[in-house]
């Protein structure tokens, strides 16, 4: 079987942060025999480190400079928004956080929203708030890791509320 110290013992070889006693073993068993290649090993892999800290880095500041100069663009050139009023909004996970803040702001915009929940008691007091609001909500409960049931909860609010809005 192969355990983490193991693992540890053949991809680090000489390294001294996770000495455990196999691998303290094995270090000195490389030291005693192949010491050059062992440090020629360790060598390697601090460039190698080195190399993929630095890659990360400049990836991190190129997708920083990608996003503020997309913000900037969108921000001079500005954003067309498009009308959700009327149009059916499925949410899941709507009796609490997210989902049911996604859901009030969707009932500002003037949308029909469909409610997907596990949780019924949950998901029926945001259904009301919704309505509360002068929205038209419908909820439903369901598992969304089932997709079955959530196939065959697709074709039943399709059948009783209307298409969902899919954005372009
Ligand atoms: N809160 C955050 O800052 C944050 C950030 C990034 C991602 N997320 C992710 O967004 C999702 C919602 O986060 P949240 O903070 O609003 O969570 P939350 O726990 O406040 O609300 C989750 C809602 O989903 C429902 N739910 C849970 N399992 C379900 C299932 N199998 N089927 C249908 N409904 C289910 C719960 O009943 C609950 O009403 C989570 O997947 C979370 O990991 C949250």
């Amino acid at each position: 079987m192969i355990t983490k110290q193991h693992c540890v013992k053949f991809l680090i070889p000489s390294a001294k942060f996770y000495r455990t006693p196999t691998t303290r073993l094995s270090i000195l068993h490389q030291n005693n025999t192949t010491s050059n290649s062992g440090e020629g090993n360790n060598v390697f892999l601090k460039i190698y480190s080195l190399m993929i800290l630095v890659l990360d880095i400049l990836s991190l500041l190129v997708k920083v400079l990608l996003a503020v100069l997309e913000s900037i663009y969108y921000n001079i050139a500005g954003v067309q928004e498009k009308s959700v009023s009327g149009e059916i909004v499925l949410i899941t996970g709507t009796g609490h956080g997210i989902g049911k803040e996604l859901a009030r702001q969707y009932a500002e915009l003037g949308a029909i929203l469909v409610c997907w929940d596990i949780n019924t008691e949950l998901n029926e007091q945001t259904v009301q708030e919704l309505r509360k609001m002068g929205a038209k909500a419908y909820g439903y409960k369901c598992d969304v890791s089932d997709r079955e049931a959530v196939l065959e909860l697709a074709k039943k609010v399709k059948a009783e509320v209307g298409g969902v809005y899919r954005p372009d």
